[in-house]
């Protein structure tokens, strides 16, 4: 079958790997949407591992289901696509993101389970949720991003009139602007170095008030609405003067929840940290409750995601949709693949 593989830096192909088979009791799907994320591409930036298929978000309909006989061939399934063990500690308290298997064998994230970036994929069993048939295709592809966020957002635990500040409005900082709203922040404000990123926040009322982070006068526009300092701040971009700004726009004891994800060590000012008593979290992927929640959370119409996706390419796009995603200049935030095109 067909699909798109890492092959160098800043290099996909289009590729012919093996149809996947059932094993250990998974469920085989047939891919109708994936979504490229941000965390895919730090993958493509270095070119490793090579021969990865990614895709760790997506939305198939079950052509064999493996050992879940509560599914049927056609029913229209997602999944986390991690590898927790199921036994320790974390997995027992039903935070499988701290379990230190849960990225080993990871769908789209290892090269032992090829992911959403083909015509078919094969996800543990225990692992797949079937969907309710009012929210599209293209929703269920959105549910993992989605749940990466209302995680972060829980973490940080925002009080009603909360000011918050979001760094980076690529669709990861979009949905924990979006989430912080709906937690009661009275005013959200979104920095991004991509200006039209930025300003779509606005528009898509995700965020009040874009700045420009590249800005000289950033720092000084920023903190007008709260010269004290935010009470919570999101870095959503993974870079590091990003997270020195977060540091430094947080009010005393507030808040810093640290999304984004940098593959290199990072320089902060601890000082600020320090003489501020600053509280700061690092947030990973989301427990097994609030991934299902997001899929409530569209299904209720409660939010709309489909407002975040610019264009679905088939797998010969891909390339060209990561050229457009990190060009830093096209609004584009969320790219979905249909392996049918
Ligand atoms: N912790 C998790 O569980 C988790 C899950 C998914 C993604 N991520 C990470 O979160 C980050 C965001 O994901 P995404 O899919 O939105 O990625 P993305 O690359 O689409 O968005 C990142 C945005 O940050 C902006 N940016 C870069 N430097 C900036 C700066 N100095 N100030 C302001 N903005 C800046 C970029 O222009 C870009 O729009 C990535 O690092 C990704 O790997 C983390
Ligand atoms: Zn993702
Ligand atoms: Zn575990």
């Amino acid at each position: 079958m067909k699909c798109v593989a890492l092959k160098g830096k800043k290099r996909l192909e289009v590729a012919n790997i093996n149809r996947p088979k059932t094993k250990d009791g998974s469920v085989v799907i047939d891919v109708k949407k994936a979504g490229i994320c941000g965390s895919d591409i730090h993958y493509w930036d270095i070119g490793l591992p090579e021969g990865l298929v990614m895709g760790h978000e997506f939305c198939g309909i079950v052509t064999d289901p493996g050992s879940r006989n509560d599914l049927k061939v056609g029913d229209r399934v997602t999944g986390l696509p991690i590898s927790p063990c199921g036994k320790c500690p974390a997995c027992l308290s039903g935070n499988p993101q701290y379990c230190p298997d849960t990225w080993t064998y990871a769908v789209g994230l290892s090269l032992t389970n090829p992911g959403g970036y083909a015509e078919s994929t094969s996800v543990r069993p225990d692992l797949v949720i079937k969907v309710p048939s009012n929210i599209t295709d293209s929703e269920v592809a959105m549910v993992e991003p989605t749940a990466v966020g209302l995680h972060a957002v829980n973490l940080a635990d925002i009080k009603i009139g909360a000011k918050v500040l979001v760094i980076g409005a690529g669709i990861i900082g979009d949905i924990c602007a979006m989430f912080a709203k709906m937690n009661g922040a009275s005013y959200v404000a979104i920095s991004e170095t991509n200006e039209k990123r930025g300003k779509k926040a606005v528009t898509l009322k995700c965020a009040d008030e874009y700045f420009d982070a590249r800005d000289e006068k950033f720092m000084e526009k920023v903190k007008k609405e709260c010269p004290f300092g935010y009470d919570v701040v999101f870095d959503c971009s993974g870079n590091s003067a990003a997270v020195s700004t977060a540091l430094t726009c947080v009010k005393p004891n507030g808040v810093v929840v640290m999304v984004g994800v940098s593959m290199e060590s990072i320089t902060i000012p601890s000082i600020a940290l320090v003489m501020h008593e600053l509280k700061v979290y690092g947030a990973i992927g989301y427990t097994y409750d609030e991934f299902k929640e997001c899929i409530d959370l569209m299904s209720s119409r409660k939010i709309d995601m489909l407002k975040f996706v610019d264009d679905i390419v088939g797998l010969d796009g891909v390339q060209n949709a990561f050229e457009r995603l990190t060009s830093g200049e096209d609004n584009a935030i969320k790219i979905l693949i249909d392996p049918s095109r």
